[in-house]
């Protein structure tokens, strides 16, 4: 049996690799780039320096940075229109997941038309879009090595999975430099979802051997030094370890899949605007605990690779490591209940079978190594508080 990876056809990865965005982009005969980024991105100065270097060399580039946090289908229209108006040749994504995951979805309708309900799984968009050359600026959701993005429908408030080569970034610019000014908060949900990913494509039953090795990889980067980046940002070496372990998480979980904490995330996401990394912290050592008995051994291996457990302990033991390690990470993270993050119990509690209901048509839930059933996930929705 064989496993098809699909990857960016450019990686340029380590400090200052953003620097090399001209030459990338004539790499690809490309010369009339748009930026897509967001409003923190112009103010930071990072999309001015995208430009300026650029500008060396003749290039002139615009920037769209009207994108927002959790893109909805009614956030990406003016970049949807911006595309179609201009005569762009490529697409600079800039900035965290949701810059990168909105420029995906304009580079698409931009280029083809429709609405980005047609575009959503079961449906696999293979139409090749405006080339995307991705410069994430957290560690991270990795979107700019998936071939996914997530676009929420805010008239049901469905984050709608849109799946394909189409959303894959023609190239990533992987630049630590990029996150060392980034807020412990962010550094911290971030991270935690970049450990996820790691976590999820190990355990789905969608895994294999690239994927594992991977995953593998970005969990020994990710453990050892998650807690440095959140209590010292400016700790570089750890911050280009965790650059590398999203990315690394990132290429796993494309080419694998997440599973349960993911399926259980978006719909608390949509229903409470929670951002993504946050909900998943919320979830992963409940989600943990409830599918350890379905792959034990692998999530000892996890519990290895993070740097909890030793080779020495048995599977057993480390999984009870595991386990003690991601409630202590959410309390030194200081990863809010739902409840200290402000929702409402009365109305988490309605929505429960809702969002159970949307976690298992997501599909996510499948691929976990236990697979649970609508009330099953209720009854993890309920350990949250
Ligand atoms: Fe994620």
């Amino acid at each position: 049996m064989s496993s098809q990876v699909i990857l960016p056809r450019i990686m340029q990865v380590g400090a200052g690799a953003s620097e090399n965005v001209h030459e990338v982009l004539m790499s690809l005969g490309c010369d009339r780039p748009l930026i897509i980024t967001d409003k923190m991105m112009v103010q930071l100065g990072y999309a001015g320096r995208i430009q300026e270097v650029l500008a060396l060399h003749g290039v002139n580039a615009d920037v769209f940075d009207d994108t927002v946090p959790e893109p909805t289908v009614n956030s990406i229209q003016a970049g949807v229109a911006a595309i179609r108006d201009g005569s762009y040749d490529s697409i600079i994504a800039l900035g965290g997941g949701s810059p990168i995951d909105s420029a995906k979805a304009m580079g698409i309708l931009g280029k083809f038309g429709g609405e980005m309900r047609d575009y959503k799984f079961p449906r696999i968009v293979n139409e090749e879009g405006l080339p995307i050359i991705a410069v994430p600026t957290t560690a991270g959701t990795g979107s700019e090595v998936t071939r996914f993005t997530i676009i929420t429908d805010e008239t049901t408030d469905e984050k709608m999975l849109c799946v394909g080569v189409g959303f894959m970034p023609v190239a990533a610019l992987v630049d630590y430099t990029l996150t060392l000014s980034l807020p412990a908060r962010i550094t911290a949900d971030t991270g935690i979802d970049a450990l996820t990913h790691a976590m999820e494509a190990y355990v789905s039953q969608k895994a294999n051997h690239y994927s594992d090795s991977q995953a593998l990889a970005a969990m020994k980067l990710i453990g050892p030094n998650l807690r440095k980046v959140y209590h010292d940002g400016s700790d570089a070496a750890a911050r280009e370890a965790m650059m590398l372990g999203s990315t690394l998480a990132g290429v796993a979980f494309s080419n694998a899949s997440v599973a349960l904490v993911h399926g259980m995330s978006r719909p608390i996401g949509a229903a409470f605007h929670v951002p993504h990394g946050l909900s998943n912290a919320m979830l992963l050592p409940s989600v943990t605990e409830f599918s350890i008995p379905g792959a034990p051994d692998r999530y000892a291996d996890c519990a290895r690779a993070i740097g909890v457990a030793s080779e020495a302990d048995s599977d057993e033991v480390a999984n009870a490591k595991l386990l003690d390690e991601l409630r202590a990470l959410n309390d030194e993270l200081q990863v809010p209940t739902p409840e200290q993050f402000g929702i409402d119990h009365t109305t988490f509690m309605e929505l429960m079978p809702t969002m159970a209901e949307q976690a298992l048509a997501s599909g996510s839930p499948n691929n976990n190594p236990r697979i649970p059933n609508a009330q099953e996930i209720v009854e993890i929705y309920k350990t949250l508080w």
